[in-house]
């Protein structure tokens, strides 16, 4: 990258240092270039702004990587009644803090690339759904939104919320989102039929992510064919990884945190470079790949690539949030596998059996393995029970079982090794295979 793109008033390495931000509000905003793009877009015409966006290939920044534009054009044609845009900032994803620099210094951006979209797919509320520990951002969003109102950037007629999450992971996925913004328990909707056709209050709705809206302001701004000058082809036939894209990196790195960095660069760059290396000179042993529910890389991963391919070129579930956890070699597996599995077995909503029974289960034998009480019959079961939940096999409702999953799955099966000196071998043969 030549430029910061999203982070452009948001001072990050190797462009800025972060010392220096701060919220930038409406007047500084506006100073710096802001709110141009929506004035651009208000001057062309709604379906114009869907096929730019389409053309750019934007991918969804929330962790699915789905088509911005395609998902726009699944929507209805109005009818007159209400079309929601429902703003997904949960970002409850462990190791994930990316949408968080964004609505903590530069709010318009995400503001404007709302008015954009709402303008664009003829939405006329907006939902701002934002994590429930966020109270400080909450704040700076309300203030953001206030100064909105006050100069006219909504549309007549179009209302934009702010909505406080309860606090609970399932919350970030869209339906169980939807059901939340209804004031319901987040449980996630069966689907289809698709939140584009019947989302909030059964009326046409749009899901989609912070850094998603976010990235429609420059490519509105600056248009499709400068957007693909970012990024990268995908290696292996599948649509591209085009335009900037921030990465969230923590753990043992000598300096963690948010870089704004083109689709398709290493892991090893993002750590050697912009982290500094590995923290005390230590060796690389692995990375949850982008928050964990998509999986681990092992020590033969370093130079994986940094793109939408990444579940098929690593073998992990895919690139999601594009926000990896650093490891090194001291640590002990077991113990994050563990770990992990605590964190989805508190957080499944219960309503499918494999995730709600399994997970706990799955904790429970983790437990077990890492106290020295468990045979190798059991790291066999752990992998059964891992690899028959999730939507994948069919067997649930939502995508968080499949998190559990691969995050199991890939832990047991690349550091099996750590896994197994902890187990007293078994009186009977099993054999569960490993990968895939
Ligand atoms: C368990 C679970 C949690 C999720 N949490 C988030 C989240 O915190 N933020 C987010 O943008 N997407 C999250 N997603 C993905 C959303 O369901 C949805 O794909 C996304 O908001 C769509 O926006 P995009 O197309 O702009 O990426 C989650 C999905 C699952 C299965
Ligand atoms: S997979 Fe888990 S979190 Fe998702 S709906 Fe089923 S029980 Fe709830």
């Amino acid at each position: 990258m030549n430029e910061p793109v999203l982070t452009r008033r948001i001072p990050c390495h190797p462009w800025g240092d972060p010392k220096d931000r701060h919220i930038v509000r409406y007047d500084e905003y506006v100073k710096t270039g802001g709110y141009q793009a929506l004035e651009k877009a208000r001057s062309m015409n709604p379906q114009d702004i869907v096929d730019l966006v389409k053309e750019s290939q934007l991918r969804g920044r929330g962790g699915a990587g789905f088509p911005c534009g395609l998902k726009w054009t699944f929507l209805p044609p109005p009818d007159g009644g209400r079309r929601y845009l429902a703003v997904n900032c949960d970002e409850a994803e462990p190791c994930t803090f990316k949408d968080r620099l964004l609505i903590d210094f530069d709010p318009h951006l995400v503001l404007e690339g709302i008015a954009i979209t709402c303008y664009a797919c003829a939405l006329d509320t907006a939902y701002f759904f934002i994590r429930g520990e966020y109270r400080h951002q909450a704040t700076v969003v309300a203030d953001a939104i206030r100064e909105a109102y006050d100069h006219g950037i909504f549309a007549p007629g179009v209302e934009c919320y702010l909505h406080r999450s309860a606090g609970a992971y399932i919350c970030g996925e869209e339906t169980g989102l939807l059901e939340a913004i209804e004031g319901k328990r987040a449980w996630p909707r069966i689907k289809p039929p698709f939140p584009a056709v019947k989302g909030l209050f059964g009326r046409p709705t749009i899901v989609n992510n912070v850094e998603t809206l976010a990235a429609v302001v420059p490519i509105v701004e600056r248009g499709a064919e400068w957007w693909k000058t970012m990024g990268c082809e995908s290696s292996i036939g599948a649509p591209p990884s085009y335009g900037p894209k921030l990465m969230g990196v923590s753990g043992h790195v000598n300096r963690p945190g948010v870089y704004e960095v083109d689709l398709g660069i290493s892991l090893r760059t993002l750590v050697e470079e912009h982290c500094q290396g590995m923290r005390g000179g230590k060796r690389f042993k692995g990375a949850i790949a982008g928050g964990i529910s998509m999986g681990v890389l092992g020590p033969d991963q370093f130079d994986a690539v940094m793109d939408f391919d990444l579940g098929r070129t690593c073998h992990v579930l895919g690139l999601g949030t594009a926000c990896p956890t650093i490891f090194d070699e001291d640590t002990d597996m077991v113990a994050v596998t563990r770990n992990i599995a605590r964190f989805f077995m508190n957080e499944s909503c219960g309503q499918c059996t494999p995730c709600r029974d399994g997970s706990r289960w799955m904790y429970q034998l983790l437990c077990r393995i890492e106290a020295g009480d468990a045979s190798s019959r059991d790291l066999d079961l752990l992998l059964e029970l891992a690899g028959s939940m999730g939507i994948m096999p069919g067997t649930t409702i939502c995508g968080l079982a499949d998190g559990n999953n691969w995050a199991v799955r890939t832990l047991v099966n690349r550091f099996r090794g750590e896994f197994e000196a902890r187990v007293k071998p078994s009186a009977v043969a099993v054999g569960v295979s490993a990968l895939s």
